[in-house]
Order: structure tokens, then sequence, then C-alpha cells
């Protein structure tokens, strides 16, 4: 053993906020091969499918339970045009995606279809709309479009193409990154054009709206600022209600400067901590927008939604640099995991995240094999399968009481070892990430205030944190059983773990 050692305390009767499922989100753009070739292979392809939605990646991803899905961008939300996206197949117009690969866009992919995927899945649709090159009127006819019953104009449209019921849509947005792709816009520019937009966004019968306003970028907190400054006093009496019930940013683990991404796969000892050092900012970053957040809606009813984040590298060798295709290793799991662990303990104001991308784009989920029906679930795959007893989990706060499992990477300290935990009903699952490259460290924690009847670890290692799945080997990634010894102690149960090097692990608690 190194001599790194950590030690806490959990009482499991003392819960903190609900760790909304929604913080486990996605999002699908078009942009790459996420949509085409990823969800979407078309009536006609001879990989299996539903109405032209491919099977084994629904298949796949029906274990995450994608509470969410964010669809259709990202930067292409900005220059998407819903109309183009409806009706005959055959008569939809093209269009150039000039953002992603300056490749043509079939529309083939639309609304229906993004419904439909929705349905399979199992996930509520988180739609964002375009501000940037829409219009109010476009934005407004689509909420129409979706959720409206009866003979408007739009549910009639809806109806002449077949689907006859409404559907639900909880989610909306307002746009997309304007200060970048959505518009180059100054923050008190945007805030006003957020307000039109949101005034037009209506709720029909019974569908309500949940309006997410486009936020900042990183660190940018007085962009944050200038949104909720805009809203007025949120909790007046007196003072309208806001026009947009959450505010986004984005945070993205990339390596500063920006212009050096890196190879996902040939990456050096000096890159890795460098990746994690950035992927622990977003504890400090979710709490300093909160913070900002707390001074105009101490009462936290504005939430915070991270609705794009995860790992940016260098696109894999020969790919098309504008389709942002990049293998996944244990690194990118590991940033997955410590993400996490700051979600459940900011969940209080964070009410929504979502991983960019699910399918072939950024920190994927799965990659397929266009040609054929394979797929590969990545490393990071594994972290979101090891958490889905967080959803809708009570947060349960970790106290850790003595802790020597630092590493100092070029004068900044990097806290290696991340905890968190919640409780569902008799069940609580602790998770535990160790980020050290190279030294494994012995955990002590004890579990207080609850009869604990047996505890289940599991773990997701490899041989080194560049290990990866591929199509030729894709078990060199997956998650095993783990050993953890536990015992009655004087205060409940003593649950001694091993973590070895750059692994995560999952502790499943039961309780009586
Ligand atoms: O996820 C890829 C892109 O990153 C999105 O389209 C954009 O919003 C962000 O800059």
């Amino acid at each position: 053993m190194s001599g790194k050692h950590v030690n806490g305390v959990i009482d499991l009767d003392v819960t903190g906020p609900k760790i909304s499922r929604h913080l486990y989100g996605h999002f699908a753009e078009h942009l790459g091969r996420c949509i085409y070739g990823g969800f979407w292979v078309g009536e006609d392809s001879k990989i299996p499918h539903e109405g032209g939605i491919r099977r084994d990646v629904v298949e796949a991803l029906r274990t995450l339970r994608i509470p969410n899905l964010r669809w259709p961008g990202g930067c292409f939300a900005d220059e998407y045009h819903w109309r183009d996206g409806v009706g005959p197949r055959a008569a939809r117009p093209r269009m150039v995606n000039s953002h992603w690969g300056d490749v043509v866009e079939d529309n083939s992919f639309g609304t229906h279809e993004f419904m439909a995927l929705c349905d399979l899945l199992g996930a509520e649709p988180y739609v964002n709309g375009n501000v940037g090159s829409g219009t109010v009127r476009e934005m407004s006819e689509w909420v129409e479009y979706l959720t409206r019953e009866g003979d408007s104009p739009m549910a009639s449209l809806r109806s002449s193409h077949g689907r006859e019921k409404p559907w639900r849509v909880p989610f909306w947005g307002i746009g997309n990154e304007p200060w970048g792709c959505g518009g180059r816009m100054k923050a008190d520019a945007y805030a006003d054009l957020a307000h039109q937009y949101a005034t037009y966004l209506r709720d029909h019968g019974e569908n309500t709206l949940y309006r997410i306003a486009a936020g900042a970028r990183d660190d940018d907190y007085s962009w944050t600022e200038s949104l909720m400054k805009s809203i007025g006093c949120v909790t007046c009496p007196e003072s309208p209600q806001s026009p947009y019930q959450a505010i986004s940013f984005h945070y993205y683990t990339i390596p500063v400067p920006r212009d050096t991404v890196g190879s996902a796969l040939e990456f050096s000892a000096d890159d890795y901590y460098a990746t994690m050092i950035q992927a622990r900012r977003i504890d400090e970053i979710i709490r300093r927008h909160g913070d900002v957040m707390d001074i105009y809606d101490p009462q936290k009813s504005i939430g915070l939604v991270l609705d794009e984040w995860g790992t940016w590298h260098g696109v894999e060798p020969e790919t098309n640099p504008g389709f942002l295709y990049q293998q996944n290793t244990m690194r990118d799991a590991l940033v997955a995991s410590v993400h996490f662990d700051a979600f459940h303990a900011h969940a209080d104001r964070l009410v929504m995240a979502n991983i960019a991308q699910t399918v072939n784009v950024l920190q994927a989920m799965v990659l397929t094999d266009p040609e054929n029906n394979t797929l590969v679930l990545t490393p990071t795959y594994h972290v979101f399968a090891m958490n889905v007893g967080h959803h809708d989990a009570l947060s349960l706060p970790v106290h850790i009481t003595s802790r020597a499992a630092d590493r100092n990477v070029n004068g900044v300290q990097l806290d290696t070892v991340s905890i968190s935990a919640s409780r569902k009903g008799e069940n609580a699952l602790v998770s535990l990430t160790n980020l050290d490259a190279d030294d494994a460290v012995l955990v002590d924690l004890d579990l207080r205030g609850g009869a604990v009847v047996e505890c289940h670890g599991r773990i997701l290692t490899a041989d080194s944190t560049r290990s990866h799945n591929t199509f030729e080997s894709p078990e060199e990634v997956v998650v095993r059983d783990f050993d953890v010894a536990s015992d009655a102690s004087r205060y409940g149960t003593s649950v001694r773990l091993e973590i070895p090097a750059h692994s995560y692990v999952t502790v499943q608690v039961a309780l009586a």
C-alpha cells in the first residue's frame, strides 16, 4: 500500500436534497454521427431498427434509464428550422449543417422521429429552440405543434402528418450559447430576447413547460448575474413571475489553453492529471453560479442546468474534424464519476445536467459501427449504469474526517479521492473514485444511523488510465464485483475498501 488513506462518516439517517434523475440527462445533436448512423439508420437500413431508429443503441441505453434527452443542438439548434423536419420525408427540404462538418442535412430525422426516440428510450424530451436564426413565431408554433390538442393550425398540421394526439414536452431551451454560435450576443441583449421568446412559449392544455434560458460558458458568473437581474425579484409577491424557470451553463473538460486538445487515447501522466484538475473545477463552478443565484433567489426557485458537459479531446485520426468523434478511456470514466459527485453535492440548486453527447460524439456512451450491427459500450457508459441507484435518491452528506490522498500537480493540490452517497428507502449507494494513476487508497467509512444488512461492491477499473473498449476488444473496461469488508462498530457499521489506482467503485448498502 502507498500509505494513502481516507476516513469518513456517513449518517444514513440524515438526508439532504433529492438528487434529481435529470442530473443524468443526455444530449443528442445533429453533429457527426450522433443522429445519423448513431440513433437513426432509416427505415430501409439492414441494421435492425424500430421505424428507422437503431435497436441495439436503444437497448444499450435503456439500462441507463435516460431521464431526458436534449435535441436538436447545441449550435445546430440555432440554425434548425423545425418545419423542414416534419411531413413526408421525401418532400423535406435539405440544408447545410455549417457548424458541424459543412455537410448536407436531409432532415429525415425531425420532430416525429425525435419523439419516437424518446418513447423508445423512456426519456422525457428536452427541445432546444432556435433564437440565433429563428423567430419568436417559429418557436411558438413549434410548441403548439408538439403540445396542443384539438383544432388549432399547428395541431391540425400535426394531425395531417399522422399524429393526432399531442405529445408531452416538459423541457424547453431558449437558444444555445448565445454568447457564441447562438448569435454572439451580450448577456443583457440575450436576457431581453429570452423574456420575449419565453412570453410566447405557451402552456397548452395539460402541458407545462419548464423554460430554460441559455446561460454562461464555464465560469462566466456575470452572465448568470445578468439573467438573474433581468428576472427581478423572484420571490416578491408583487413582482411578475419569472419568464423562465431555469438558467443553464456549459462546462467542458478541455485542456488549458483550449486550442491544445490532445488525443483521447495517447496521453501522458501530466496530461491525465491536467484533465483531472480541469474536471474537479466543476464543483467550484457550480457553487459559484449558485452563489450568484442565491443573491437574487435565496429560496432556490430558479434551477441551474448544466446542459452540456464532458471531455473534449482531439478527434480520432482520419475522421472528419467537424464530427467530434473521440474514443473514451478510463480517464473519461473518472471525469464522469467526479462530476456526478459534484452534482450530488449541489443537488439543491443543480436540477439537470446533460452529457455531451450520447452516441459517437465527444464523451459518448456508445460508439457505433456505421456499416454493421455492432457497438461498443464506453467506460463512461459503465459509470452511468453504476449510478442508476442515485436517480431521485436523497443525498447523504459524506464527512471526511481525515485525508491523506493529495497529489501535487505542478503546484496545484489535486484531491485524488472523491466520495458521494445517497439513500432511497432501505438502500443506500456510495460512490468512490480514486483518481490517482498509480497508487491505491485505503478508505474507511463509518456508516451510522441505520442497520446495515449487506454491502455489495462493484468496480470499474482497468490496466491503465488509457484502457478503452474497441469493436475488436469490447471488454477491456467492464464492471466487476468488488470485495468490501464490513464490520459492526461502536457507531454502526465500519466499511473498509482498498481502492486500486484509477478506479471507480460503488457500494450498494442494504438496510433493515
Ligand atoms: O457539443 C458540441 C457543441 O459544443 C455544441 O453544439 C455547442 O453548444 C458547444 O459549443
